[in-house]
């Protein structure tokens, strides 16, 4: 009974998931398929207005305080963006929880590899 239960589960995955992996490997489809919302840069980018732009400069171009974000995603990875806002180096400020949710966190970094 359990053994069916499984192979009826596995099927079901591989029914899912196969489609999914096919259409190429895209952020949006990669986060999607881990169960999270869709990466929104639009939003991010208003975010990133409210949230980042005093220090880093409107579009990214650096400010008196933090360093420019341009072409940000040749040095840093979206993944690695993301790790930077949850847990920045001082005397960038530690925004999430308190400011930010994690889909913020999320979109906000998307926004940034735009740069
Ligand atoms: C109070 C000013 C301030 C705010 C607000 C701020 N940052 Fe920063 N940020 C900094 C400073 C300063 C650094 C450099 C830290 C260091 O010396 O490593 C930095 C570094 C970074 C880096 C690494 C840059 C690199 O290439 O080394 C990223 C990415 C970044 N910030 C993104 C963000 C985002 C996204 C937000 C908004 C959610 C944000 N920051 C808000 C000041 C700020």
């Amino acid at each position: 009974m359990r053994f069916r239960f499984a192979c009826v589960a596995l099927a079901l995955i591989t029914a899912v998931a196969l489609p999914a992996c096919s259409g190429g490997t895209s952020r949006k489809r990669a986060t999607a398929a881990q169960g999270e919302a869709p990466l929104n840069a639009g939003r991010g980018r208003s975010i990133y207005l409210a949230q980042c732009s005093a220090c880093h400069g409107r579009d990214g171009t650096g400010g008196q305080i933090g360093p420019q974000l341009r072409n940000e995603h040749l040095r840093h990875t979206f993944a690695q963006v993301r790790d930077i806002v949850l847990d920045p180096e001082p005397p960038m400020p530690k925004l999430f929880p308190a400011r930010m949710t994690g889909a913020d966190v999320r979109d906000v970094s998307a926004y940034v590899e735009t740069l």
